[in-house]
């Protein structure tokens, strides 16, 4: 799609990733339509939107409320007069574990947390790429939707809401680019790792320290990467039904130390259920054969391409 002069809208764009995108959006000729819960801060970021020369309108919009999307929507085609792309990136963080033991009490994870989470970051979503899609036929044109989800989506310790309604999210992404490619829709989704928003940088200095340790590329993505994901996908017309992961290797790290352990598992079962099969057959000659399999064994897992001689994970 040529991105000069279409409309976004963009959902929690006061701060963090949502301004960005809409920065990036407003940079790029795109005029911008942003909403967000927190109109005070929103307010500041449609200024700088218009100060790159685009229009920029704000809507306070809980995105947890139907009858509110429904009507933020349509007020935006109204005072745009159309309606181009969404992305859906409002979302919040409530994390804790299922169950936990404190003072000898067995604590459960409250519904509370549970449901805003999944009021939020799935509802929230399913109701304005909903929005968004309706708006589309109407408009008889076709459109783009771009999906906030994450890493955790893969699960996350800590994260139980947090990573359901971010798997949520990327299922819903696959399906309605299946269901709306028909009318010239397309729908994708970015899976941000760690980046240095409000609701990163405010962590404690020990949990960030860790979160780090635990990325490969050693840092938090910047905003603007994130948003270089959003553009790429709003250009790309062959881009649809995707996850595009950005995340600095941090899933890719997690799964090889699982992978590492189970291959090693794997190997030693296959060579002690092998070596079981000569003792009952009583030989000598294939001791001496499975002895040189032992060396081997013993030595394969200081390479790194075992992974692919054993694939079995
Ligand atoms: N920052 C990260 O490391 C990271 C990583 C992966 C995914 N994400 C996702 O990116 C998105 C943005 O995250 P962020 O880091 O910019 O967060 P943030 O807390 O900095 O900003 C979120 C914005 O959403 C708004 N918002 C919250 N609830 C809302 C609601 N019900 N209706 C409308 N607006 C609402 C807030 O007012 C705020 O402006 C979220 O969906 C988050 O899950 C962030």
């Amino acid at each position: 799609m040529e991105l000069k002069d279409k409309v976004v809208i963009v959902t929690g764009a006061a701060q963090g990733l949502g301004r960005q995108f809409a920065l990036a959006c407003a940079e790029n000729g795109m005029k911008v339509a942003l909403s967000d819960m927190n109109t005070e801060v929103l307010e500041k970021t449609r200024k700088e939107c218009e100060d790159k020369g685009v229009e920029a309108r704000g809507y306070e919009l809980n995105v947890t409320q139907e009858a509110d999307v429904e009507a933020v929507y349509s007020q935006v085609v109204s005072d745009f007069g159309t309606l181009d792309a969404t992305i859906n990136n409002a979302g919040i963080l409530r994390d804790g574990l299922l169950v936990k033991v404190k003072d000898g009490n067995v604590q459960k994870f409250s519904m509370s947390k549970w449901q805003a989470v999944i009021d939020t970051n799935l509802t929230g979503v399913f109701l304005c790429a909903r929005e968004a899609a309706a708006n589309f036929l109407e408009l008889k044109k076709p459109g783009v939707i771009i999906n906030i989800a994450s890493v955790a989506r893969s699960g996350n310790f800590g994260q139980s809401n947090y990573s359901a309604a971010k798997a949520g999210v990327s299922a819903m992404t696959v399906l309605w680019a299946q269901e709306l490619a028909q009318h010239g829709i397309r729908v994708a989704a970015i899976a941000p790792g760690f980046t240095a928003t409000e609701m990163v940088v405010s962590l404690r200095d020990d949990i960030k320290e860790n979160f780090v340790k635990s990325i490969p590329l050693r840092r938090f993505a910047e905003p603007s990467e994130m948003s270089d994901g959003a553009l790429f996908i709003l250009r790309n017309d062959y881009y649809s039904g995707r996850v595009l992961e950005i995340d600095g290797g941090v899933r890719i790290w997690a799964i090889s130390q699982v992978r590492r352990k189970t291959h090693c598992f794997t190997l030693w079962q296959f060579w002690f259920g092998v070596q079981a099969g000569w003792l009952l057959n009583t030989s000598l000659a294939p001791l001496i054969r499975w002895s040189r399999w032992l060396i081997v064994s013993c030595l394969l897992p200081l390479f790194p391409g075992y992974i692919a001689v054993f694939p079995v994970v």
